[in-house]
């Protein structure tokens, strides 16, 4: 697997104190520019969707925390992975919440959105993701 680089790390790492304060208001934001732009999604998501936000806002701080000992989250990857399955969560949908997830970081960020954090959060977004997808693939040969 290819690796993060020592400047994601170090970028993602650092907008851990942003995430604590804004997190819950980036990815409120982010379901708003997903429903928005691609209203398919929007029956996946059905339990308390009020809560939903906390829950990927936890997840991503987690995520940031460990970027550089991912060891540490496989049981959390293992839970997001089976929940995914669960929910019909597929390879394509990865992009349209990564774009929406960007999007909700530079609107609630504004200019402390610099494109630095903005290419080095594509970058970790999609790195996780791919985890996530691979985990998944597996899990849906399963079933
Ligand atoms: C790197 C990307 C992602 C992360 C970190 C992530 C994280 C999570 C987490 C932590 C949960 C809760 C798991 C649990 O405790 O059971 C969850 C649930 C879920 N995720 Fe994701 N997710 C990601 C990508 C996606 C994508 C691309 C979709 C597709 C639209 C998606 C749709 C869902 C749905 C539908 C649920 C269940 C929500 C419910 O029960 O209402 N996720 N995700």
């Amino acid at each position: 697997m290819s690796e993060l680089s020592p400047l994601t790390i170090e970028t993602v790492k650092a907008t851990i104190p942003v995430l604590r304060e804004y997190g819950d208001t980036i990815t409120a934001k982010m379901y708003d520019i997903l429903f928005e732009n691609y209203p398919e999604t929007k029956s996946m998501f059905s339990s308390a969707p009020d809560e939903q936000p906390k829950v990927l806002a936890g997840a991503v701080s987690a995520y940031a925390m460990n970027i550089d000992n991912l060891d540490a989250l496989s049981d959390a990857v293992g839970k997001m992975a089976s929940t995914h399955v669960r929910t019909s969560v597929k390879p394509e949908h990865y992009p349209m919440v990564g774009e929406s997830l960007l999007a909700a970081m530079t609107e609630v960020l504004g200019d402390a959105a610099t494109p630095e954090i903005l290419d080095s959060w594509g970058e970790a977004f999609f790195f996780l993701g791919d985890i996530l997808i691979a985990k998944e693939k597996e899990l849906y040969a399963q079933t």
